[in-house]
């Protein structure tokens, strides 16, 4: 049996209520959660550039001399970026023949550079200040930034489809430190996490937090308590708690969130973003 729910995205057998967290997302109903355009001037940039949620989250954070886009597909983000002053050059790169065109046409007069390429293979060390990637799956991203570890850009902002949690995971193995992190509201609540490359491999994000509930849900994001996320987190309970059997992961998650929401009750939101 597949998903019952057709807004999920995993297709997968939920017969045991297993799989269907593929995502820590989750299938929320469209618009369950409200967008989170945080500014008015987010809102001008979605309508003028045609940016969703999410890719307004990263456009509202990068600022830089020379900024590179992996899997920049039709180019939006970078053309808004371009136009916008908020950068002086862009670097688009994409690995498939059609996208690759849509950069092209998009940042055609830009002052844009649209590689054809399978991740950093076809950018050098030092190239960019910064670098996105931005609604693949977290391990393709994973993939993409462990090719070429040398060739990362100091600042990092990445939007997973899925599975925040091995991106996470990543900054931790990679020596780059969480600074930033938002869920954006749109098709699904997304999470956009950014990155700064550190010295120190101790990432004080996570210093007294626990560590599963910061890997699933994110350290900045608990910590603050995040008003996103903790809505997010009483639709998937209420999700998960309709099942009589699931899988030891679900089961972990389940406590893990159920952990994480007795804390919360317990004090006062202070918080509201
Ligand atoms: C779903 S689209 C996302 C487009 C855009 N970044 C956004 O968030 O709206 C993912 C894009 O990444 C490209 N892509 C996937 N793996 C890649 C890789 N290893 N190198 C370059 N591009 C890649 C795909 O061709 C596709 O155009």
């Amino acid at each position: 049996m597949l998903c019952s729910r057709g807004s999920c995205p995993c297709g997968a057998d939920s017969r045991f209520g297993g799989s269907c967290y593929c995502s820590s997302l989750l299938r929320f109903e469209l618009g369950t959660v409200p967008a989170d355009r945080n500014s008015k001037l987010g809102i001008f940039v979605n309508v003028m550039f045609g940016l969703d949620v999410r890719l307004q989250a990263v456009f509202d954070q990068v600022r830089c001399p020379t900024h590179v886009d992996v899997g920049s597909d039709h180019a939006r983000l970078l053309a808004a970026l371009l136009k916008s002053g908020r950068i002086e050059r862009g670097i688009a790169i994409e690995n498939k023949q059609q996208p690759f065109v849509n950069s092209r046409r998009r940042l055609a007069n830009l002052a844009a550079d649209v590689r054809f390429g399978d991740g950093l293979a076809v950018l050098e060390a030092g190239e960019a200040e910064s670098l996105s990637i931005c609604g693949m799956g977290a391990e393709s991203i994973v993939q993409v930034l462990e090719a070429f570890p040398d060739r990362v850009p100091p600042r990092v902002f990445l939007q997973p489809n899925r599975q925040p949690e091995l991106v996470r995971r990543w900054g931790l193995r990679g020596g780059f430190h969480l600074v930033d992190e938002r869920i954006a509201c749109g098709h699904w609540p997304y999470s956009i996490l950014t990155f700064q490359r550190a010295a120190d491999r101790d990432d004080p994000a996570y210093d007294g937090v626990d560590r599963d509930a910061a890997l699933l849900f994110g350290p900045l994001n608990l910590r603050r308590r995040s008003a996103v996320l903790e809505r997010v987190l009483r639709e998937e309970l209420e999700y998960l708690q309709r099942f009589d059997r699931m899988e030891p992961a679900g089961i972990r998650r389940r406590e893990t969130i159920e952990a994480v929401l007795a804390t919360w009750s317990e004090t006062p939101a202070t918080q509201t973003r």
